[in-house]
This record gives C-alpha cells, sequence and structure tokens, in this order.
C-alpha cells in the first residue's frame, strides 16, 4: 500500500467575494440573525436569503446549509451557501472548522469542485484562517477506495479561504502562513485516517513500517524499523508476548525529527498504539463488533502523521516517534491468561487477560522513548472501552502528571478540534493492578478500567513529563455528521503537532 494525498492546499483570497472564480461562495450565518451580515449576497441572489432566514427554512444552526443560485451580473460565483455556525457569542475555532468542512462536504455531495469559504470575521484572523482551511481540507478525506465504481469518487475539492475585504494585505499574508498550517495539519489527519481506515489484511505490522519509512523519506525524518531479533536483542517481552499470537511478525517504527537548531534541550516523545488487529487473543472478543479493531493502530497513525506534520512545520524542537505494532490474535503459540512476561525495562506482568495488550505493547515503546532521550512524553491509544463508558463518543479520555503537562496537552487538544477532558490518575487505583507472582497484573478490573490502564502505563514512563491520551471512542464516528462522514476520524493529530509548535509554552520540566 502507498499513501497518496487526496486534498488540495487551500488558498487564501482577498478583494470582493463577488469577483471570485468559484462554483460556490459559502457564508457563515449565525443563529438568531437577520440577514444583515449577509446582505450583500441577498441582494444578489434576489432576496431569497432573507426569505429563508424569515421563513425559518435555513436558522443558522450548527451543520445545517442553504443553496441559492445567483442572478446579479456582477457576482461570478454561480451560487451562495449559507452554512450555520451556531450562535455568534459561542463562535470558536471548532465552529469555523466544522462550519467549512460542512461547506465543503455539501459542495462535494453536489460534484461542485472550487468551493469559497468567507471568513465571518469574528475571531482573529489567522485563526479564522487556520480552521476555515482545516475544515476545507478535512473534507476531502475520502473511505471508499476499494470500491470499483470510478464514478463513486468524489470530485477533489479547491478550498478558497476569503478573508474580509477590508484586510490589509498584511493581515492577508498572516492569513495565508495561518491558513497552510491548517492545510498541513488537515491533509496529515486524512492521512491517519486513511491509514486507520486500511483492513487489517491490508496494513500489517510490515505494511505500516513501510508506509512509515516512505512517509519518513518523502519529509526528512530519520526512520529506524526494529525487527523481531532486534526487539527481543531489547527484552521487549512485553511487545513480543502480544505478538506470539500471530504468523505476522512484529515491528517498532521509530521516527527523529531533529531541527537545525533546537530551541530548547527538551525532547518530545510520541508514543502510540499500533494493535493491526485486536481479536482479543485467546480472551476472545465478541465477534460483534470485533472488524472495528482493524483500527486499533489508530493512535500509531496519529503519531506518524503528526510526525509527518512537525516535519513540515518546523517547530525548534526534535521530536522522537514511536509506534509499536503487532497483531494481536489467538494463534498456537499465543500468551495464554495467567502467562507471565518480562519489558524491556525488567519488570514482570501477569497476564491475566489477552485483550488488555495495548499497555503491554506501549509500556515497551514508552520505555524506548526514554532510551532514545525524551524528556516529555504523550502516548496516544484506542486503550480501553471503558473510556467511552465515562466521556462518550467526542471526548478523548486524559491522563498523566504532573498537572502543569496535563493541562498543557488538554487546552492543546481542545484548540487543536480534539476535545479531551482529564481523567485522575490517583495512586489509591494501583492497588487494583496487584498480582500474585509478579509486579503487576495487565488488568485491573472493571472499576475505573480506563484509570487503572493509565496507571499500567505510568510504571514504564520513568517519573518523565506524561500525558495520555485513550482515543478507543473517538478515533472512530459510528454516526456521520453534517462535518464528518462516518469512519476514522484522525483525532490527536493536529492536538500533537501543535503540541511540538508550542514548546515555548510548555511548564518547566516538572517533578
Ligand atoms: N482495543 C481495545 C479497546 C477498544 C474497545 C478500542 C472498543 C475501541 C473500541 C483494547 O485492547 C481492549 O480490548 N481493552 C479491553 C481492556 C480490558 C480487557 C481490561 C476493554 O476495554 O475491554
Ligand atoms: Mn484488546
Ligand atoms: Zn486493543
Amino acid at each position: 500500500m502507498r499513501y497518496t494525498e487526496q486534498s488540495l492546499p487551500v488558498a487564501v483570497v482577498s478583494g470582493p467575494v463577488a469577483g471570485l472564480e468559484a462554483d460556490v461562495v459559502a457564508f457563515a450565518a449565525f443563529e438568531g440573525e437577520g440577514v444583515g451580515p449577509v446582505a450583500s449576497p441577498d441582494a444578489a441572489a434576489g432576496g431569497r436569503i432573507a426569505a429563508a432566514i424569515g421563513s425559518r427554512e435555513f436558522t443558522g444552526k450548527l451543520g445545517t446549509t442553504f443553496v441559492t443560485p445567483l442572478s446579479a451580473s456582477d457576482w461570478r460565483p454561480a451560487r451562495v451557501m449559507l452554512v450555520g455556525a451556531g450562535k455568534r457569542s459561542g463562535c470558536d475555532m471548532m465552529a469555523i472548522r466544522r462550519a467549512a468542512a460542512t461547506a465543503a462536504l455539501a459542495a462535494r455531495e453536489r460534484r461542485w469542485r472550487r468551493v469559497a469559504f468567507a471568513l465571518p470575521a469574528v475571531l482573529p484572523l489567522s485563526d479564522e484562517a487556520q480552521a476555515a482551511a482545516e475544515g476545507l481540507t478535512l473534507a476531502a478525506h475520502y473511505a471508499g477506495i476499494y470500491k470499483s465504481d470510478a464514478d463513486a469518487r468524489p470530485t477533489v475539492i479547491e478550498g478558497l479561504v476569503a478573508v474580509p475585504e477590508a484586510s490589509t494585505s498584511d493581515d492577508s499574508a498572516s492569513a495565508s502562513r495561518a491558513a497552510s498550517r491548517g492545510y498541513i495539519l488537515a491533509a496529515c489527519s486524512n492521512l491517519a485516517r486513511s491509514l486507520a481506515n486500511e483492513p487489517a489484511n491490508v496494513m500489517t505490522p510490515r505494511a505500516f513500517s513501510e508506509i512509515a519509512i516512505q512517509i519518513a523519506t518523502e519529509s526528512g525524518l530519520k526512520a529506524d524499523v526494529l525487527d523481531e531479533e532486534r526487539l527481543a536483542g531489547l527484552n521487549m517481552g512485553l511487545m513480543l508476548g502480544v505478538a506470539r499470537g500471530s504468523a505476522e511478525p512484529p515491528r517498532l517504527v521509530v521516527l527523529r525529527y531533529q531541527p537545525a537548531r533546537p530551541a530548547t534541550t527538551s525532547v518530545l516523545g510520541l508514543v502510540g498504539k499500533g494493535v493491526t488487529f485486536d481479536t482479543g487473543g485467546i480472551s476472545l472478543k465478541d465477534p460483534e463488533r470485533m472488524h472495528l479493531m482493524k483500527t486499533d493502530m489508530s493512535g500509531g497513525a496519529a503519531v506518524l502523521a503528526a510526525m509527518k506534520a512537525i516535519a513540515a512545520l518546523k517547530p525548534d524542537i526534535a521530536v522522537a516517534g514511536v509506534v509499536p505494532l503487532v497483531e494481536n490474535m489467538p494463534g498456537s503459540r499465543a500468551m495464554r491468561p495467567g502467562d507471565v512476561v518480562r519489558g524491556a525495562e525488567g519488570k514482570t506482568v501477569e497476564v491475566l487477560d489477552t485483550d488488555a495488550e495495548g499497555r503491554l505493547i506501549l509500556a515497551d515503546a514508552l520505555w524506548y522513548a526514554r532510551q532514545l532521550g525524551a524528556t516529555h512524553l504523550v502516548d496516544v491509544a484506542t486503550l480501553t472501552g471503558a473510556v467511552g463508558i465515562a466521556l462518550g463518543r467526542t471526548t478523548t479520555g486524559l491522563f498523566g502528571s504532573p498537572d502543569s503537562w496535563v493541562s498543557l496537552v488538554g487546552r492543546t487538544a481542545n484548540r487543536a478540534g480534539d476535545r479531551a477532558w482529564a481523567l485522575p490518575v490517583f495512586e489509591d487505583y494501583r492497588e487494583q493492578l496487584r498480582s500474585d507472582i509478579a509486579d503487576l497484573a495487565n488488568v485491573g478490573g472493571r472499576p475505573a478500567g480506563s484509570i487503572t490502564a493509565a496507571l499500567f502505563l505510568k510504571e514504564f514512563t520513568g517519573g518523565l513529563p506524561w500525558a495520555h491520551l485513550d482515543i478507543a471512542w473517538t478515533a472512530w464516528a459510528d454516526e456521520a455528521q453534517p462535518w464528518q462522514p462516518k469512519g476514522p476520524t484522525g483525532v490527536a493529530v493536529r492536538t500533537l503537532a501543535e503540541l511540538a509548535c508550542a514548546f515555548e509554552a510548555w511548564p518547566e520540566r516538572a517533578a
């Protein structure tokens, strides 16, 4: 499998929107407002916008759209779209991103190609331009690559971000920079979505590692792929234990970004769970939703895609990405419940449930990130079903220590559009992981299942500042939204890349 980009870079345009060469020009419209803010397109549309607002055919609710042709001869776009952005008072980057994605998806549905999105001028211009570029680019993700019917393929959208007419050329220049940032972040989110969507017969640990090498070569990252021999040489018994049940050999992908002139001695270590398929192993899962376990490498895909974004955004901090890759299968050599395995750091683990495999491979990978010199750690993993019971389908579980590091990661995530919320990792929960015969058990029972999983990982962080994102229920959208189809979401890519770029705001290396 070779990954090729589906989206086109977004261009920032200035001057009157009436003069834009576009199939449709979309205006964000806010709930409870009259035609005032969109008076100019309304005049060109013969008053049909005012009529739609007056009759409440269009209310401005987030994710709704209204399209009407433009008849005035002084308007070049063929039609205008109003796209609901919710209440003006609640407008943030999330609302702009979603409105732009809604507009582009609605246009793509109708096979229009050039979509202009007029910024509403509510937020700082560069924030709006970045969020709009992200939304337009996210709409380019396409899931049907294995369909034979070429006509089913959607048109490739060309996105234009129109800055307000009054903008200075300095404003436009900074909007352009912000939009190209947004494009990079969203195109890399789409990369993660494509990888997560690949079936597990294609996306094996070896296939993932080959794609990682391809991406590293194209982006100027250093790549190293450890095979089972090298993993054995490093005594990574937790990772090798999970891999035993599969005919597919494991891999550990290491990607390194090294800036020319680092502005800090800190090194960000990103670790992503790469289980290319999770049957549960001998502790076999129910068949009902098992097919979705092809997405159990979403955390690894997020780390790979974030590394690609970081290589393009070029922050002045070194970053190491580590992705442990295994297939969790119940083969005849598979680990049995009750087996004891030893990790690279020397700790022994009693594997009471072979379906709690993510924490085992992450434990060895977190240790390896420390050997590479990481000073700050973030891991991303589809780790526990329990996180969805706590936080539902929209919010990623956030864990870690110290609080200053965790809250920075949380703020970065929420700005990046990856909602995250912190849950505690009180030491009191640790006794649930007690084993009668080994240092640790790999499961802590049903209560607080996401927290005990996080505490298990913490054992392998060597006391470094560490944050853990449990994306088990946010990596995959079960239902379509106007701004996001059903399927992989690319969650955490933008968070990780933005975190590297924001290193100047990091808390002091905390104890
Ligand atoms: N990959 C799963 C977690 C998961 C569940 C991801 C649902 C996406 C959707 C993970 O490896 C797992 O099986 N976790 C177990 C842990 C349990 C055995 C302690 C779970 O959540 O049931
Ligand atoms: Mn599992
Ligand atoms: Zn899993």
